[in-house]
């Protein structure tokens, strides 16, 4: 059995807050869970991600490219063996985040963007995402300092936030659509909700 979980959402929704959360609840289980997180995950993509996080110019095309050759290495290094094994794999933003942002952000066409993600995961679909929706007005007082897209203007963080909640609603199976302004705990007492279940319904095979 394996379980592939990714966390989703804006800049400050919460992500990292919940899933190390998570990451330590099932640990203390003694389930084998492994945290990683994009870009980056790798030393390729530690390398990559220095540059996404600098603050020299990186055209469109070049960033796609840059966050599908992190995601490729990571998946073949690490999330693949990972689930092969038996462990539950947690992922802070996978390719939805490719979706949202330069997607539905930067406006590249979804079928390039889908073209691009089936290329760099072969394939490889998350069980569970959970999307931890954060209201507009909530963005600009969680701002985590650093990241290029917090030079974007509101119109690009409003399409990223809506194209997530298409997105969401479209497949309510798969994603777990969480309100973000919510309290940590409450938050936490949510996905664990979720977890709970697939552990318990098993069966789950990403690979
Ligand atoms: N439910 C919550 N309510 C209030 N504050 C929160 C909540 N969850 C996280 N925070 C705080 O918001 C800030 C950003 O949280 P976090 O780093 O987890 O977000 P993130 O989604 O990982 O951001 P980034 O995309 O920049 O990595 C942190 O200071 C964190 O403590
Ligand atoms: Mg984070």
């Amino acid at each position: 059995m394996s379980l592939f979980i990714t966390f989703e959402g804006g800049e400050g929704s919460g992500k990292s807050t919940q899933t190390r959360v998570l990451h330590q609840r099932l640990s203390s289980k003694g389930i084998p869970v492994l945290l990683t997180y994009e870009p980056g995950g790798t030393p390729l993509g530690q390398q990559i991600r220095r540059w996404l996080k600098g603050t020299g110019d990186i055209d469109p095309q070049a960033e796609l490219l840059l966050f599908t050759a992190s995601r490729a290495q990571l998946v073949a290094a690490v999330i693949r063996p990972s689930l092969k094994n038996g462990t539950v794999v947690i992922c802070d933003r996978f390719y939805h985040s490719t979706i949202a942002y330069q997607g539905y952000g930067r406006g590249f066409s979804l079928e390039l963007i889908q073209a691009t993600n089936n290329f760099a995961t072969g394939g490889l679909k998350p069980d569970l995402i959970v999307l931890l929706d954060l209201p507009m007005e909530y963005r600009l007082s969680r701002k985590t300092p650093g990241d290029r897209f917090e030079r974007e203007e509101t119109a690009f963080h409003q399409r990223v936030r809506n194209g997530y909640l298409k997105m969401a609603n479209e497949d309510p199976e798969r994603w777990l659509l969480i309100d973000g302004s919510l309290r940590k705990k409450e938050i936490e007492r949510i996905i664990w909700e979720r977890i709970e279940q697939l552990l318990t319904s098993g069966g789950f095979c990403s690979v």
